[in-house]
């Protein structure tokens, strides 16, 4: 039998390009669509010579038709897509809400319109904790109201709407994941809108200070990419119908304070910790409640956040030099 065949848009960033591996590695075929705005080909460098792997460079704001049509004559029909391809920054997106808009939500309409007029088996889909806004409790469950507090999440929010609809009405199965805060190799530690542990990271390697925004005691859920892809590539291998949402995190609240600690141990660094002004708008808590991944997929993460660290640590090192 053919081995199933999956697009993979935004494969050249960082957590599609770790999901494009862990695809490959189950012998999947895959065509990564990806416009290079902030995706690299370097990160693909490891599977480059695979020939089950096609990068295609297109914006998919424009929609998905012409820049497949050469590798489904090819490679027959695209089976599964896993969207990724984003506009990542909630920064850009308030300056830029418009701009945010085609990139998120248009992206996402155009993945799901090329499933539903395919006949695609499933679309997965890279939702964000920032649709939930300021939540009072944590653990957050999907069941929370969402309550977006940028066009970031709102078009998020949006497009796993849109997805919903593309399974009730369309019956096209579709596999949400809201993600919390994502770490791991790859991570660009030169964009200015980088998480947390990237620019941690990046600065104790220097021995440069790292400023926490605030009093250090607001909390973050972790995870690392290595399971995020894992967690993508099965969803997207399922043959479950209808529509499935789902957080992914680890169910574990970090503070700020402790990760700044844990990273200049790690580095060996003689980097200071100091604090700036809590940032405007900021919110206090994010932790994921994953019973619900659990429930759908078997999902646990595997990698601890020490270990996770670790192999961050030892990236970034390797990319310094
Ligand atoms: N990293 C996190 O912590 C996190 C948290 C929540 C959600 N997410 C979501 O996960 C997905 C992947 O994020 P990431 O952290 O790997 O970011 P990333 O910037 O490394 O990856 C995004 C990729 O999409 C590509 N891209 C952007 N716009 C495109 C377009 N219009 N057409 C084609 N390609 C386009 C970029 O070049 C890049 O390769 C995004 O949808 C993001 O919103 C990430």
């Amino acid at each position: 039998m053919a081995e199933p065949s999956v697009v993979v848009t935004g494969g050249a960033g960082f957590i599609g390009s770790h999901t494009v591996e862990q695809l490959l590695k189950q012998g999947c075929r895959v065509a990564v669509v990806d416009d290079f705005s902030t995706g690299k080909r370097a990160n693909l460098v490891a599977v480059r010579d695979n020939e089950r792997l096609t990068i295609i460079e297109a914006d998919v704001s424009d929609g998905l038709w012409s820049c497949l049509s050469g590798y489904v004559q090819k490679h027959g029909p695209v089976q599964r897509i896993i969207h990724l391809a984003a506009q990542t920054s909630v920064v850009r997106s308030v300056e830029s809400p418009l701009h945010d808009l085609r990139a998120n939500y248009t992206a996402t309409m155009n993945a799901a319109d090329y499933a539903r007029r395919t006949g695609a088996k499933r679309v997965v889909f890279a939702s964000s904790a920032a649709i939930y806004g300021d939540v009072e409790t944590v653990p957050v469950r999907e069941s929370q109201v969402a309550l977006p507090l940028s066009p970031y999440g709102l078009h998020k929010l949006a497009s796993e709407q849109a997805l919903h609809y593309h399974a009730a009405v369309h019956g096209v199965p579709a596999s949400v994941f809201r993600f919390f805060n994502v770490y791991g190799p790859r991570q660009d530690p030169n964009s200015p809108y980088t998480g947390v542990i990237s620019i941690f990271i990046n600065r104790a390697l220097q021995n440069l200070p790292l400023t926490i925004f605030g009093d250090g005691t607001q909390t973050r859920d972790f995870v690392f990419v290595g399971d995020i892809a894992r967690t993508l590539a099965e969803a997207c291998l399922s043959d479950r119908a209808g529509f499935s949402l789902a957080n992914l995190g680890t169910g574990n609240a970090t503070s700020v304070t402790e990760l700044a600690k844990e990273i200049v141990r790690l580095c060996g660094s003689t980097s200071t910790i100091s604090h700036g002004p809590a940032r405007a708008g900021e919110i206090k808590h994010s932790l994921a409640a994953i019973t619900q991944a659990r429930e759908l997929l078997d999902y646990a993460p595997e990698v601890a956040l020490a270990d996770g660290l670790g192999q961050t640590v030892a990236w970034y090192r390797s990319a310094l030099e």
